[in-house]
């Protein structure tokens, strides 16, 4: 496939021509509670070509009546029924179609097949499967014939739970299809915000010249989450924070931030320049990874004035884990744009409050001509969020106005509100993005095999460091926001979080 694959997300329905999905695990959680209610609104929203079908496959005996019944009661559920436009509905459930497979049975995928080739379009196989199946599925869709230089396949994360484990899912991947063909999905790299760094990174000269070692002293990449472990404990005790968030979403976020310009907005130029910045991560020195590292653990505590269990505590628990529910972090990326400038990262579960949020800490200048006392403030603040409620905002510092305030210093916000300056009712998900990216072979906002490694292969040193260093879990109480050895370890190298700036 050549790299005609533009970043550019138009509302145009071509390129979608005759490409039809098959939905593998379209009866799991991920696609009744994400991916139907999706598909729906993206029918609703008219960006779905007219020929595009959809083969959901699962293992359960359905009638197709069955089906459309129980997809409408999802939707209903997820989206709404007031939500729920009855044509846009009725468009929607004329093109489902249903095909039962066990996925581990090869036999199996011989009816999907002859219903497949019934319908004279190429396929794009979305697995909604545990990462365990992709073999099986690969496998057999491959023995029944049923793949070709057309079909495009659509994998969500983990893939794997370290370098050793992400090779062998992406070497099976790799005997099937063509790295072209094949999208690694980053929930993160849909959202809208995360497309607007790239705008505003590089339709912004005035940031664009800023954006350095120079003027920038750190970055900060806070992913706070309310939630607790909601029913995965079993998942998550496997993976924690650090394989669960900042070896995907966190490490996302701080490529296109950190990234250098790509020379176009194609998928190929955009994934170079990630690569590059995922290769100039520094690692962490494992004598001194207490002074770069922090990992918590939530204990008992309030949510929203209501008793919230600690980690140990959530249904399924097993008493004696050891997995970190929050880390923060110190890395480093040893290139001419970045070295001197660290970035922070922090993500945690059960925090006070959900705020994802890449800050920009701009340095203050050389020579002040200010109150001392008022230096601190002094530095511009870009304060990027994500989630909830996006925003740009960019502190400034004013003089406090009235005749008997001298030259007394204040900060504000200059600050863009886009549910307000934009006319869109709402925000898409990042999955509406993603899906129909994919539906149009755009792989700009999907993640390249080389990605994927890289970022394992850092996070997998920084593991082994912590473990040889035996370093201990911190507590914090659910409901509150991470351990207080976080900010003691950002304000050791004379920085601060946003929130105590
Ligand atoms: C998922 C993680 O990838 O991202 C979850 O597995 C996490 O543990 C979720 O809660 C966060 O996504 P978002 O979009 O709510 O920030």
């Amino acid at each position: 496939m050549s790299d005609n694959n533009s970043s550019n997300i138009d509302t145009s329905t071509e390129g979608l021509l005759s490409h039809s999905l098959v939905l593998f695990g379209a009866l799991g959680d991920l696609s009744l509670r994400k991916l139907m209610p999706t598909l729906y609104q993206l029918e609703h929203a008219q960006l779905l070509s007219d020929d595009l079908k959809i083969m959901a496959v699962a293992r359960s005996a359905f009638n197709i009546d069955e089906l459309k019944a129980r997809i409408k009661d999802t939707l209903n559920q997820y989206l709404g029924a007031e939500q729920l436009n009855s044509e846009s509905l009725s468009r929607f459930l004329k093109r489902l179609h249903y095909c039962q497979v066990d996925l581990i049975q090869a036999a199996d995928y011989a009816a999907l097949k002859e219903k497949l080739d019934a319908w004279h379009s190429r396929m794009t196989f979305y697995l909604a499967t545990p990462p365990s199946l992709y073999s099986d599925i690969c496998q057999h869709l491959h023995s029944a014939n049923a793949i070709n230089n057309e079909c495009r396949i659509v994998v969500e994360k983990p893939i794997g739970h370290d370098l050793a484990s992400s090779k062998v899912i992406n070497d099976k991947l790799a005997l099937y299809f063509d790295e072209s063909q094949i999208f690694r999905i980053d929930h993160y790299l849909g959202k809208e915000t995360v497309q607007n760094l790239i705008a505003l990174r590089f339709a912004n000269p005035l940031f664009e010249t800023q954006w350095n070692n120079q003027y920038i002293d750190y970055v900060e990449i806070s992913v706070a989450e309310d939630v607790g472990i909601e029913g995965r404990w079993g998942y998550f005790d496997k993976a924690g924070q650090m394989r669960d968030m900042v070896q995907n979403h966190l490490l996302q976020l701080l490529c296109m931030v950190a990234m250098d310009p790509p020379s176009q907005l194609t998928a190929t130029s955009i994934r170079d320049e990630k690569v590059k910045v995922l290769r100039a991560l520094k690692p962490i020195d494992p004598e001194k990874v207490n002074k770069h590292l922090v990992l918590g653990q939530y204990t008992d505590g309030q949510f929203q004035q209501q008793p919230a269990p600690g980690y140990l505590n959530e249904a399924d628990a097993v008493t004696n884990s050891g997995t970190e529910t929050f880390i923060a972090l110190r890395a480093e990326i040893a290139n001419w744009r970045w070295t001197g400038t660290p970035f922070y990262l922090r993500t945690g579960k059960r925090m006070a409050s959900k705020v994802t949020e890449v800050i920009i800490h701009f340095k203050a200048s050389n020579h002040q001509i200010f109150d001392p006392k008022q230096a601190s403030i002094t530095q511009n603040q870009l304060v990027i969020r994500l989630q909830p409620y996006e925003s740009i905002s960019l502190q400034v510092l004013t003089k406090e106005q009235g005749i008997d305030k001298q030259m007394q210093l204040r900060r504000d916000p200059l600050h863009l509100d886009f549910a307000q300056t934009q006319s869109q009712a709402r925000i898409p998900d990042a999955y509406e993005r993603l899906l129909l990216e994919a539906l149009k072979g755009n792989q700009s906002l999907f993640v390249r095999r080389d990605e994927v490694e890289l970022a394992w292969q850092w996070c997998d040193q920084i593991r082994q460091a912590w473990h040889s260093a035996e370093l201990e879990l911190e507590d914090y109480a659910a409901g509150s926001n991470g351990p207080k050895q976080a900010c003691n370890m950002i304000e050791t190298h004379g920085h601060r979080w946003y929130e105590d700036c």
